[in-house]
């Protein structure tokens, strides 16, 4: 810097001022060069209207219109009065973003981890007659790129940056700071080799300050493409006070590996002083941005000799920075070889930037210049979320028209992530979505799969939207998921089995309350109160001829009279063909659905059931309604849901039996509707619920049920079972007792619910019985029933026997701790050790006759005999069953002093069993079920739907 004195090229104005100046003056006057559309190159024209890209006529390059990039912001057009007849015509509109904090267009199909050059153009032409151009942020996908300070409504701003693109799409962001609404007119993306720019790597950018092309002959002529392949703009400098020009028309070659590759029509002018003794300077100011208070700067010089030197002539040149050698060495142009000179790493710190290039001692010729860039420097280490997670809630944005913020990166920037998200910030690898809340969103349409995609989700709230369809068991793939919430929706089905394992085993809290067309029950498909089903079809078709057949017999069945639950009332006599039963009523023989009970219009069920407003459970064929007949008598109507076929046949097959069969232990059928395509049932109300409920503790009063109040409703259940076996002829087996089907009064009356799946068995005709379809509940399956396909009363019987177990232990069906295991066996092994202590239910605190328990655990196991020969009959239980409930009963209030005191004297556990072979077919036979329906017991959910 020594003897260098100032030239005449700029005395007040900056470097980037005349940068701007030289953009403003040739914008619109681009250079013809008719040149296809170039593979790679993204062409946006931000604002234009339509879906139909045009060719601009300056450069043939194809401009897109920005609807496909964007989907927010509004078109707008620039103020009549800034239009000239040179502007180019992308500058005439522009999109604007008054109602997002950051908006964004994404640019895809790229190639990830190659460098691109990124253009973002703004003119502002006072397009909102606000006279008040705006200042904004601008962001390369994740990183800080620039603030775009508009100064001028008349003079575009042009911004370009360098960078390396991580993912295989860029996203550039407008980003409201609050100084005026955000807007873009244009848009561009062109790829460059990964060598060109080493300066731009993984971690850092660089953002254009200024890039000249000095010495051109016309200095309106802005070099792009086609002459630079990639397409980058070189701003003519043109002073001829101060310089010569130099300029050849042979062609510029490019060196080998050269890292820039400037085209030769920029290298093929030059300047040197116009005084040959001088200098050739120039500089540039730093410019602290809010965001980088020491910006770090980046030049480029472009060198190349454009005369063909003479014998001794010698152009030899020094190149300082703030009087420092920028270059070490003295510097001699190749001939017609571009070559330059830059810092790899950028310069910080400084106020100004003095470049002066000076002749040698022995240089007989003056300095040359070519071209230069200078570029300031950007870190691009944000990361961007995981990309599948980007991907993922990219696509449930798009499925459900998410509006809220929803633009960029979902997590990055930290303070412009997407509301209703929540993210993790590893140090050492991408942020992840941990957490999704879009409750009241509005969301439509099914549950995406795509959450199944979001794989670090923990909580996932997509309560209160208008969700429809079922719930996709691929959720329970989210091993992170801990919290999920789909309350208050329309969802239907039922719990996918995968989620209701992750519920079991504790990982997973499911809320799902408030979906009226949700089976919320997992083990069965039903209404928490009353009257349902959910039976296990084995794979094998129903033949419809089964079906006629069985309504058949249900037609000629014929139970002893009403409100009878003796035994002792003469039966008729079980040889005779059941067409000698046949009811002499006309309300039997003409239809299945002549019944002699109530028939209700739809509209009465409306009025019943106030519009069907209250939904009590659900059923296999729909959903059970509370209700108020006229005189105030509450009840439980189930509506047969229109969309449902399945559920016809066991809808009919139950109706058709509860019109006849009447016990105080089966739950009562008021009336019926066949109202056209309508079907409900009318039942009695069972305001406490099923008994599975009471089991687990979620009874209606949370309390558990005494010993005496267990015994009691194991007799009473056994009695109504006995009155089918023994009360109807033929008789009927109902084929799905269990806990849930057992349904209690608010005397805690017990009452046999669900007649869907009730058969009649003739034992003369056992063909008429034996259909292809297994039904009933895993864990309460016969496994001789299993093995014949033939159900028998003591199918039955068996499942009572569970049952009972369930009540003396407190315990599901299934065990699932640690690994699915029945009831059965795990009473067996224990009782077989005289453990009663450990098998009888911890929360009846021992309040209990011990030989009352111990005779109970006895017929449990007896009717869960292997062999259905070895059970006893549903008869032989009842009296059993009274003995056991006199113990109790007699013991009056003192047991106390018998507590923990327990003898398997009392009671022989494996009086005749083989407890090992039964145990092990249970097992099995769970398994099986558990492979292929995966039917699990009730979770306990912390919300879900009114229990009543
Ligand atoms: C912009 O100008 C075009 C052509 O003159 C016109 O069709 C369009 O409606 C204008 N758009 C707006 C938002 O004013
Ligand atoms: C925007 O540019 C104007 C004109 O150069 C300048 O005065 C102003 O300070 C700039 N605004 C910001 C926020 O840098
Ligand atoms: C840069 O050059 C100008 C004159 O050309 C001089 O006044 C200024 O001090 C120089 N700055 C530095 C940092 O060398
Ligand atoms: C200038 O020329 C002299 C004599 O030929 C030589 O010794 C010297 O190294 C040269 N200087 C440079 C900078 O090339
Ligand atoms: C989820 O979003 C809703 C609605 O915006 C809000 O009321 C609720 O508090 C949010 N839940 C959590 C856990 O932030």
């Amino acid at each position: 810097m020594e003897q260098s004195t100032p030239t005449t090229m700029e005395p007040a104005r900056s470097w980037l001022l005349l940068l701007c100046l030289a953009a403003v003056a040739t914008a619109g006057v681009l250079q013809a060069r008719a040149q296809p559309d170039s593979i790679g190159f993204i062409s946006v024209d931000c604002g234009f209207p339509g879906t139909a890209s045009y060719v601009d006529d300056t450069t043939k390059l194809s401009y897109a219109p920005d609807a496909a990039f964007t989907d927010a912001g509004s078109n707008q057009n620039i103020s009549a009065v800034y239009i000239t007849p040179k502007l180019g015509k992308r500058y005439l509109n522009m999109r604007s973003f008054p109602d997002s904090s950051r908006s964004c267009y994404t640019l895809r199909s790229l190639e990830a981890g190659l460098k691109y050059i990124l253009r973002a153009t703004f003119m502002y032409g006072n397009y909102d007659g606000l006279s008040r151009p705006p200042i904004f942020d601008l962001y390369v996908g994740v990183n800080f790129w620039s603030m775009v300070n508009i100064t001028s409504a008349d003079s575009p701003v042009i911004l370009e940056a360098i960078v390396l693109v991580p993912d295989d799409f860029v996203q550039v962001c407008l980003v409201n700071t609050g100084s005026g609404t955000p807007f873009i007119s244009g848009l561009d993306l062109r790829p460059l080799k990964s060598s060109l720019y080493p300066q731009a790597n993984a971690t850092q950018g660089l953002v254009l300050l200024g890039r000249i092309n000095f010495g051109p002959t016309d200095d309106t002529d802005i070099v792009r493409y086609p002459d630079d392949p990639h397409d980058r703009f070189w701003f003519p400098w043109v002073d001829a006070n101060s310089w010569n020009s130099l300029s050849t028309t042979l062609r510029v070659q490019n060196i080998d590996n050269d890292l820039f590759e400037a085209p030769s029509k920029v290298m093929q002018t030059a300047i040197t002083p116009r005084n040959a003794s001088k200098n050739i300077e120039f500089r540039w100011d730093s410019e602290p941005q809010p965001k980088d208070p020491t910006p770090g700067y980046i030049g480029i010089m472009h060198f190349s000799e454009l005369q063909l030197l003479s014998g001794n002539a010698v152009r030899q040149f020094y190149i300082n920075l703030n009087g420092k050698p920028w270059y070490p060495k003295a510097f001699t142009p190749e001939y017609l070889y571009s070559d330059a000179t830059y810092n790899s790493n950028p310069y910080r710190g400084l106020a100004r930037y003095n470049i002066s290039i000076n002749a040698t001692a022995n240089s007989t010729l003056p300095p040359i210049i070519n071209a230069v860039e200078v570029f300031s420097v950007i870190s691009t280490t944000n990361v961007a979320t995981d990309s599948q997670d980007v991907s993922a809630i990219t696509a449930i944005k798009q499925k459900y028209h998410v509006q809220k913020n929803w633009m960029g990166d979902p997590c990055v920037p930290k303070t412009l992530a997407w509301d209703g998200l929540t993210c993790s910030y590893a140090i050492s690898s991408p942020p992840r979505i941990t957490a999704v809340n879009l409750s009241f969103s509005g969301l439509n349409g099914d549950i995406s799969t795509s959450f199944t995609n979001l794989k670090a989700v923990q909580y996932l709230d997509l309560s209160h939207n208008n969700l429809t369809g079922s719930i996709p068991d691929s959720l329970s793939q989210l091993s992170s998921l801990t919290v999920l919430d789909l309350t208050g929706n329309q969802l239907n089905g039922s719990i996918p089995s995968g989620l209701l394992k992750r519920i079991q085993d504790g990982s997973l809290n499911l809320r799902y309350g408030n979906n009226p067309n949700l089976c919320t029950n997992g083990n069965s498909c039903q209404t928490t109160k009353a009257k349902s089903k959910l039976a296990i079809y084995i794979a094998v078709p129903v033949v419809l001829v089964a079906v006629i057949v069985s309504v058949v017999v249900l037609l000629l069945c014929f139970c002893r009279g009403k409100k009878q639950g003796s035994m002792t009332n003469a039966v008729k006599p079980q040889n005779e063909t059941p067409m000698s039963y046949v009811p002499t009523g006309d309300a039997y023989a003409q239809s299945s659905l002549q019944l002699e009970n109530r028939r209700f219009t739809y509209r009465e069920l409306e009025m019943i059931t106030n519009n069907f407003q209250r939904v009590l459970g659900r059923g296999g064929f729909g959903l059970v309604y509370d209700g108020f007949l006229e005189d105030g008598t509450q009840v439980a109507v189930k509506l047969r849901s229109e969309t449902s076929n399945q559920g016809v046949k066991e809808f009919l097959a139950e109706a058709q039996i509860l019109a006849r069969i009447h016990h105080k232990n089966l739950v009562s059928m008021i009336g019926y509707c066949k109202d056209g395509e309508y079907m409900a049932l009318v039942y009695e109300y069972m305001p406490e619920g099923t008994l599975q409920e009471h089991i687990s503790g979620n009874g209606l009063n949370g309390g558990f049920l005494s010993w005496r109040q267990r015994l009691r409703i194991a007799l009473e259940s056994a009695q109504g079972l006995e009155y089918l076996h023994k009360g109807c002829n033929p008789p009927l087996i109902h084929r799905d007792v269990k806990a849930t089907n057992i349904l209690l009064n608010a005397k805690l009356e017990a009452k046999i619910a669900d007649f869907g799946l009730t058969k009649a068995f003739n034992r003369d005709n056992d063909t008429h019985v034996s259909t292809n379809t297994l039904v009933g509940t895993l864990g309460y399956v016969d496994p001789e029933y299993h093995a014949t396909m033939q159900p028998t009363t003591k199918s039955d019987v068996y499942s009572f026997g569970v049952v009972l177990l369930e009540l003396i232990t407190g315990r599901p069906a299934i065990l699932r701790d640690p690994e699915p295991t029945s009831i059965i066996q795990w009473a067996r092994q224990r009782l077989a050790r005289g453990n009663m202590e450990g098998v009888v239910d911890p929360r009846m605190r021992g309040d209990h006759d011990v030989n009352s328990v111990w005779k109970a655990a006895d017929i449990a196991l007896k009717c869960t005999a292997q062999a259905s020969a070895q059970r006893p009959t549903m008869t032989d239980v009842v009296a059993q069953l009274q003995e056991c409930l006199e113990l109790e009963e007699s013991r009056g209030g003192g047991g106390a002093m018998k507590v923990g005191f327990y003898t398997s004297s009392s009671s022989d556990p494996y009086s005749g069993n083989n407890a090992d072979g039964q145990s092990t077919d249970v097992s099995q036979g769970s398994t099986t079920f558990e492979m292929e329906h995966n039917f699990g017991r009730v979770p306990t959910m912390p919300t879900g739907p009114a229990a009543r």
